[in-house]
């Protein structure tokens, strides 16, 4: 069942080129994205006021990148929300704003509990769901469904892939219907996203790569992710892999917030994984990642084929093939569910069932 793999987590990690495939190509006609949701038409779309997207865990670290692709292409306001916390601070919604619900499962109850407080404001609910007929599909107005298939492994991995997928195709879909980007330019993005899967291929192959460095960090007791804008989302979410299976203690930080407080914890061999694919604040995080460097960190940088990484920055460097800004989180996270998946292997963790999770969080 586990298709000649050891655990279902390193499976359904080699799974996502196909997920990403079957979710992204049924939703592209003739190059453009189409939501196929008839009552949200572009006519619609164009009205929208704020978006919120609401979530739990990894689905929540999906909704960030989602609420930045929204927000660079579309110009439309977004706010990520984690489930528990909307559903009791009285949120501010309007008429005309947009709930987006994210679940794997469909079952998480605070989610399903967002969900249900959006609707009783009369605000319509867009849920994006991996399991169909489940709770949150059957309650929301409209759905996405995410073509994962079963994920089994605890730690999410491909579901949190084509969620990205997902929130892609709707916020080109936003930009072209508002007018915010070229049809052209829609084209050329819904043809990379299309292409997601390639990119992402090489990745996997990279795991021996990946394993080889899991093996240079594995006795570590706690480490730091750092990065910015997108490359903050992704280290949130590699830093929670890591800490979910492998029990290895690890903060993620804005690569900016460092020095507000997190550096004095910086000393000798500490190790920083630093981030940094987005070429607006590349030198950015460099530099940040120098700083920490300089305090004696273990650098492992992860950026791009071509860039320049200067002396006394890294100590390991993992390059990635040239990609959109936009949409390389796609490609960076393979790298990191493989580095926390191959800590988690090497420190004898139960990798698909860690202590104390269960796949579906259904009690508060
Ligand atoms: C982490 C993980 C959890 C889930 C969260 C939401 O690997 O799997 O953080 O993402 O419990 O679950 P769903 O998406 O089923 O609502």
């Amino acid at each position: 069942e586990k298709g000649g793999y050891p655990h279902f987590m390193l499976k359904e990690i080699n799974e996502q080129p196909a997920a990403i495939t079957a979710t992204v190509s049924p939703r592209v006609e003739n190059g453009l994205p189409d939501l196929r949701i008839p009552e949200l038409s572009d006519e619609v779309l164009r009205g929208i006021g704020t978006i919120h997207l609401v979530a739990c865990g990894t689905a929540m670290h999906a909704g960030m990148v989602g609420k930045a692709a929204i927000e660079a292409l579309a110009r439309v306001p977004a706010e990520v929300d984690i489930a528990s916390e909307f559903r009791y601070r009285n949120p501010i919604l309007r008429p005309n704003d947009l709930v987006i619900i994210i679940s794997q499962s469909g079952e998480t109850s605070d989610t399903l509990a967002a969900l249900k407080l959006a609707k009783s404001r009369g605000v319509p609910v867009l849920a994006i769901v991996n399991v169909v007929g489940s709770s949150i599909a059957r309650a929301a107005d409209h759905v996405l469904y995410t073509y994962a298939g079963p994920e089994i492994a605890v730690a999410s991995t491909k579901a949190y892939t084509v969620q990205m997928c997902v929130l892609y195709l709707f916020a080109f879909r936003l930009a072209l219907a508002r007018g915010e980007q070229t049809e052209a330019e829609i084209r050329r993005l819904t043809a990379e996203l299309l292409r997601a899967s390639e990119v992402i291929k090489p990745r996997l192959a990279d795991c021996e790569q990946i394993k080889y460095l899991a093996s240079r960090f594995v006795n570590t007791q706690s480490c730091f992710f750092i990065g910015r804008g997108f490359d903050y989302s992704l280290s949130l979410e590699g830093s929670l892999k890591l800490k979910e299976i492998s029990y290895v203690h690890s903060d993620a930080y804005a690569a900016g917030e460092l020095k507000h407080g997190t550096i004095s914890l910086i000393t000798e061999g500490v190790p920083v994984i630093a981030l940094a694919t987005q070429k607006q604040v590349y030198e950015k995080t460099i530099s940040n990642a120098k700083e920490t460097k300089s305090r004696g960190a273990k650098v492992l940088l992860f950026t791009t084929k071509d860039a320049v990484v200067p002396e006394g920055v890294a100590d390991y460097v993992v390059r990635l093939d040239d990609y959109d800004d936009l949409l390389m989180p796609l490609q960076l996270i393979v790298p990191l569910q493989l580095f926390a998946y191959y800590m988690a292997v090497l420190r004898g963790c139960d990798v698909d069932k860690p202590r104390n999770l269960a796949k579906s969080v259904t009690v508060e």
